[in-house]
């Protein structure tokens, strides 16, 4: 229960889906710290239930001047943060997923702002506020692994996080600051409400959950228990790497 006692934890997109689960995980074993996101009510939502020892901050991860408002706030709030979990990202709004020759500029860079500039730029933008030895948990997906309708720029944003973690825990050496990167696999978040209408979600889901071997999507709960192991010293030897949290689907086959 005190894995993460008085360690300061911020975790973009801790309004929604998997970011909630985390930061549920995290106050469970003894965090307090910050949650953000844009959208005002889900944050009080979550705020709420987090209870008292996290606030919410309101912010666009693809704005600079946010970021940086982010970890002022947090710092000026609890003082320096041990685990930043850089989560927000997915789906951009407004703007459909697709096959290469539906993608427009606008949209392949609007997708790689969301999932790849801004995982880069809210590690930077936390630097000068995190504690020498902190652990950072970039959110990359198994679609980094394996091709789905669609999603081939967000595919590659993300495999491109899953390289960011080597190449920033190298730059981040001499402060001991670990960089990791935990992939989800299929998790049942709201996520999924953004991209496919209502009366098709339950099929969509059942569509995923027929490719993973252990029977059913992931919660945001099973990503949050992965968290707080990467957040905690338990994984202080685990440096540049990723963690694949999806119940099999991506290195087994089901194939009969
Ligand atoms: N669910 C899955 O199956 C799955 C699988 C693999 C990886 N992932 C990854 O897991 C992460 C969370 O996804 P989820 O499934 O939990 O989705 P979600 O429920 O849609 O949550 C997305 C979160 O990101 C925040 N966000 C989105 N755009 C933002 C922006 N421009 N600025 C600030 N915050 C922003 C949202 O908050 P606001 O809307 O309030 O800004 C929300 O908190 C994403 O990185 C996603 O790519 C998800």
């Amino acid at each position: 229960m005190d894995k993460l006692k008085n360690k300061v934890a911020v975790i973009t997109g801790g309004n929604s889906g998997i970011g909630f689960g985390i930061a549920e995980a995290f106050r469970n074993e003894g965090a307090t710290g910050a949650i953000t996101g844009r959208n005002q009510s889900t944050l009080d939502r979550s705020v709420e239930a987090l209870g008292e020892g996290f606030i919410s901050i309101r912010g666009d991860v693809t704005n600079q001047d946010d970021l940086e408002n982010i970890f002022q706030k947090t710092a000026d709030a609890f003082g320096k943060i041990d685990v930043l979990v850089v989560n927000a990202g997915g789906v951009v709004d407004g703007i459909p997923l697709g096959a290469i020759s539906d993608v427009t500029e606008e949209g392949y860079d609007r997708y790689m702002d969301l999932n790849l500039k801004s995982a880069y730029f809210t590690v930077q933008k936390s630097l000068p506020y995190l504690n020498d030895g902190a652990s950072v948990i970039l959110i990359g997906s198994s679609a980094a692994h394996r091709a789905a309708p669609g999603m081939a720029i967000y595919s590659a944003a993300k495999a491109a996080v899953i390289s960011l973690a080597k190449g920033l825990s190298l730059d981040l050496l001499a402060r001991n600051i670990r960089v990791n990167t935990l992939s989800p696999g299929s998790i049942d978040t709201p996520v999924f409400g953004k991209l496919v209408p209502e009366e098709h979600l339950e099929q969509v889901k059942q569509t995923w959950i027929d490719l993973i071997p252990v029977g059913k999507q992931g919660l945001p709960s099973d990503i949050g228990k992965a968290a707080v192991f990467l957040a905690s010293d338990d994984s202080a030897f685990i440096v540049g790497t990723e963690i694949l949290s999806d119940g099999g689907m991506t290195n087994i086959s089901l194939m009969k």
